[in-house]
């Protein structure tokens, strides 16, 4: 039985979510990471059934570990130790922390741009150390680290963390087993520690492997903060998991987090969360048939609309990383498809500084708001 569906675009404009109240009533949005389906049955249920009993209070979340542990083991196999794990309330802020428990005021963090705009101010502003950008280089349409430059900053002793994001955003790559041995050698040989975003791993597209980083870190202490928020469309009940790889590691993040921020993922979060790693792979799977031929549809519709812009290839997830730079549209596309177009893409710039000529477009919808959004650009651009 068939669980997985997608929404009109009348019953979206009811949600009342970031993504369908941002902008004015005749903007499509295919801007911020938001799907545009139908929740999964076991997640509605367990949501409905808390509703039902008046059950809103705090959140049990003894069996997190356990679900997160179960999903991980049969998806990648994976053994996450459910002791390792800490519930925290989203990604960002269990990265926050881990650097800020970590790391030391004035340190430096690489990142690999373009990369999700807010990693330049979780290291800055809440673990209050410096951005080195070592940007992702592109070689023949595959976004990969530049090996030489990561050694380089991996080598300098004021860098004391490396904040990846895997898959990655926006360029959709999942980073292969060669490229993660790579940055665990590099971890290991110069003593930094890697923090890595691993949202999106549940969203690897069917015939790439996800290589969760702490199945190839060794001894080099290594935190993979996880959520199902984004997989399924839960990001709004806030739950995630941090998760360590080594018990000596989770003591010490457990002694130095605040204990308000690991007392901070909200019950209904943790149910779904639970739901989704128990009993969500079913609706996962269908769901990711769907993005791999919104993928393609995608590719078609920008080779027939905008045959100049160029699109990456998502390995994971749902986001395009669109090159408008033979459109000559200056800096900012997402800004000018706001206005002529009126849809809603995320702006390149944010993402970096090689995000300029380039937006983020959000394609976790129905093939026909999907064409929609294509024909708005290109009347937009004419
Ligand atoms: C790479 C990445 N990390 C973190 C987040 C935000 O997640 P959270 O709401 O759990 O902080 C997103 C959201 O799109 C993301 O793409």
């Amino acid at each position: 039985m068939s669980q997985f569906s997608y929404e009109s675009l009348a019953q979206l404009r009811t949600r009342q979510s970031v993504k369908w109240r941002a902008y004015d009533a005749d903007v499509i949005p295919a801007w911020v990471a938001e799907m545009d389906f139908t929740l999964a049955e076991p997640i509605a249920k367990v949501l409905t059934d808390a509703i039902s009993r008046s059950d809103t209070g705090y959140a049990w979340t003894s069996d997190l570990g356990v679900a997160l542990s179960a999903f991980a083991q049969q998806r990648w196999q994976w053994s996450v130790d459910p002791k390792c794990v800490i519930p925290v309330a989203d990604v960002l802020t269990g990265v926050g922390h881990v650097l800020l428990a970590l790391t030391q005021p004035g340190d430096s963090v690489v990142i690999t741009s373009p990369v999700y705009p807010p990693f330049f101010t979780t290291v800055t502003t809440v673990a209050h150390c410096e951005v080195v950008d070592v940007p992702l280089v592109d070689v023949d349409g595959r976004y990969t680290f530049n090996r030489e430059a990561m050694r380089e900053a991996f080598s300098r002793p004021e860098v004391t963390a490396f904040l990846a994001c895997s898959p990655h955003n926006p360029t959709g790559r999942v980073f292969d087993r060669d490229e993660m041995s790579f940055i665990a050698q590099i971890a290991q040989e110069f003593s930094v520690l890697v923090v890595s975003d691993e949202i999106h791993a549940p969203m690897t597209h069917h015939g790439y492997e996800f290589i969760p980083y702490l199945t190839v870190a060794g001894q080099t202490p290594a935190v993979s903060v996880i959520s199902a928020s984004k997989a399924w469309n839960i990001a709004g009940l806030k739950c995630a998991q941090v998760v360590s790889n080594s018990k000596e590691l989770y003591a010490t993040l457990h002694e130095r987090i605040p204990l308000e921020v690991q007392f901070g993922a909200g019950h209904l979060g943790v149910l779904a969360a639970q739901a989704a790693y128990f009993e969500g792979s079913l609706w996962l799977d269908e769901m990711l048939t769907h993005l791999e031929s919104q993928k393609v549809l995608l590719g078609n519709l920008l080779h027939e609309y905008l045959p100049l812009v160029q699109m990456n290839d998502p390995q994971a997830s749902y986001l395009a990383w669109l090159d408008f730079n033979g459109l000559n549209l200056a800096q900012d596309p997402a800004a000018v498809l706001l206005e002529k177009g009126r849809v809603a893409l995320n702006s390149g710039p944010t993402f970096g500084p090689t995000g300029p000529g380039f937006a983020r477009l959000n394609f976790a919808t129905s093939p026909e708001i999907l064409t929609r959004v294509i024909e708005q650009m290109a009347a937009a651009v004419r």
